[in-house]
């Protein structure tokens, strides 16, 4: 993809990843974009690189704009190989003056590439560097999602470059986001939020309310993956507050794995129920859904409810993979239940119990569980369930 100038002598040079599809168990089934960006000012400065293995376009684009060996600075403000991969070969060619990043960053960067004579500048929240018609302001993301995280501020261009803050993994040849079909781009910002993000709710309230604070005043957005912000800037900012203070909306997910078909008979029984309620609910199989768009719908739900039948004294292993899964991001504020049938040993429910237990799920009951095919009495009851469900969940 040729650069594109985003703001004026603002250029993204970043290069599209069209064949990834999984992101560390994150299923990537649009693929990705590395956003580098390149400021040409009276010092010409390149925000981040790109996975190592797309660095030729990122030095094409970049020579497209200008010599590389012009770049004065570069910015780091985020040290993992997505974004820094690059930087060995782009060094060679580029020679900068400074790199800045923050402390942490540049012992991430030491850790990563065993190089301690790159020129680092260390910066820290507040600092800022003149370029001549445009000055860079850095602000602290720590967490966001990892320690050494910051993002740059351009005033005169209200324009925050935000590192995978507010991202997307999605390769398109579109740069803004009123480029493209607005469901996918706000399910892949949600996919995006709930696979990398959920963890970090707290820093990400600290980080919205820094941006509040500081009234910073932007009108476009350029994040490390998939689309700019330019159209809906508050809107994005608002929902990134909502999923990290833990509202949700009147929504459940039943998520379970079925070995005959019993747990399955259970799980929609259940779904039915909670329906009943005006609730609105999503009845995944774990065999069709993957555990990333699981955990999407999870996000904005408030109850999620599991079922399992019992397979060697044990639950099946696709709900124990989500349950590895979902316990490494923790939902919070979560109303549960627990569901399935078992031949001989009535394991299921509990060993669901217990992760929901751990993430201090709000279980509802006791959990149902059935030997070996459900009864239309046991199916009833699976349904009541689902009332009650739908009536927590309808009471926030
Ligand atoms: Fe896109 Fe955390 O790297």
């Amino acid at each position: 993809m040729k650069p594109l100038e985003i703001k004026k002598n603002v250029y993204w040079v970043g290069a599209v990843d069209w064949d990834l599809r999984d992101f560390h168990g994150y299923s990537t089934e649009k693929g990705t974009s590395y956003n580098a960006y390149l400021v040409v000012d009276k010092k010409t400065v390149l925000f981040d690189t790109v996975k190592v293995e797309l660095q030729k376009d990122l030095l094409a684009n970049i020579r497209q704009v200008t010599d590389p060996s012009k770049i004065d600075y570069i910015v780091v403000n985020h040290a993992e190989m997505d974004h820094s991969g690059s930087l060995p070969e782009v060094l060679k060619i580029v020679k900068p003056e400074k790199i800045f990043c923050t402390a942490k960053c540049k012992d991430a960067l030491i850790q990563h590439f065993h190089d301690e004579s790159w020129p680092f500048e260390v910066i820290k929240e507040g600092d800022s560097i003149e370029l001549g018609q445009k000055t860079i302001q850095f602000f602290d993301s720590k967490m966001m999602h990892w320690p050494e995280s910051m993002v740059s501020y351009i005033p005169e261009d209200n324009l925050l470059i935000s590192n995978d803050i507010f991202g997307q993994h999605w390769a398109t040849s579109e740069r803004f986001d009123d480029k493209v079909d607005q469901g996918e781009l706000y399910w892949q910002s949600a996919k995006y939020y709930a696979n990398i993000f959920m963890p970090f709710a707290t820093p990400a309230q600290k980080f919205l309310k820094k941006l509040k604070e500081n009234d910073l005043k932007i009108d476009m957005i350029a994040v490390d993956h998939g689309l700019i912000w330019r159209k809906d800037i508050d809107k994005i900012i608002e929902l990134y507050d909502k999923w990290s203070s833990g509202r949700a909306d009147k929504k459940a997910v039943v998520v379970y794995d079925t070995m005959w078909g019993s747990t399955k008979k259970m799980a929609r029984a259940i779904g039915k129920g909670i329906a009943s309620q005006d609730v609105s609910v999503q009845v995944l199989d774990l065999r069709f859904n993957h555990r990333s768009d699981v955990i999407t719908e999870a996000l904005d739900s408030r109850a999620i409810i599991l079922g399992s039948p019992v397979m060697n004294n044990n639950i099946l292993p696709g709900m124990g993979g989500f349950l590895t899964y979902m316990k490494g991001l923790r939902p919070k504020d979560k109303i549960g239940g627990a569901f399935g049938s078992y031949g001989w040993s009535d394991k299921a429910t509990k060993i669901l119990k217990e992760y929901m237990d751990d993430l201090k799920f709000d279980i509802i009951g006791d959990g149902l569980s059935t030997q070996y095919v459900p009864t239309d009495d046991v199916l009833n009851q699976c349904y009541e369930y689902g009332v009650e469900i739908g009536k927590a969940v309808n009471a926030g």
